[in-house]
């Protein structure tokens, strides 16, 4: 049993040490707002916050994240940052199939936390290993900016 800090809560999950998060949240909790798409740590959609930082847990083992917490999609309604950013995607009508989206709101509010104001350049930098098929990326951008602006 490893011992996990979801959204607050203290959880056990029986899983080998070695078992990405991803799959923890999602195959021994039923936590499946947190994607699949490359497993490679190339694509963001599995993109959760590890101590407050965006991680990718498809290739993140859940014995690194003991003792610390992890924050997934699910917990984004009731935070602060994650409902401005949650509402202005609404607003924005950004997720297109909206595949990529959970990890794209993870980054985004990664970024708004440590960045109130960011700029152009700061959210491409922020959002670069996020992808999106769709090529929702301005109005990601947009949304962003608005949520920026609602919080400030
Ligand atoms: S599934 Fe983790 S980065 Fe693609
Ligand atoms: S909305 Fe379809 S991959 Fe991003």
């Amino acid at each position: 049993m490893v011992t996990l800090n979801i959204n607050g809560r203290d959880l056990q999950v029986d899983a080998d040490p070695a078992t990405p998060i991803l799959w923890a949240l999602r195959d021994n909790l039923d936590m499946t707002g947190t994607k699949f798409g490359c497993g490679a740590a190339l694509c963001g959609a599995c993109t959760v916050h590890l101590d407050g930082n965006p991680i990718r847990s498809c290739v993140t083992p859940i014995s690194s994240a003991q003792g610390l917490k992890i924050t997934t999609i699910e917990a984004m309604e009731g935070d602060k940052v994650g409902k401005a950013v949650q509402d202005a995607w609404v607003k924005h009508d950004v997720p297109q199939c909206g595949y990529c989206q959970s990890g794209q709101v993870m980054s985004a509010v990664a970024l708004l936390r440590t960045n109130k104001r960011p700029l152009d350049a700061d959210i491409d930098n922020a959002m670069s290993g996020n992808i999106c098929r769709c090529g929702t990326y301005q109005r990601i951008r947009a949304a962003i900016k608005d949520a920026a602006k609602t919080l400030a």
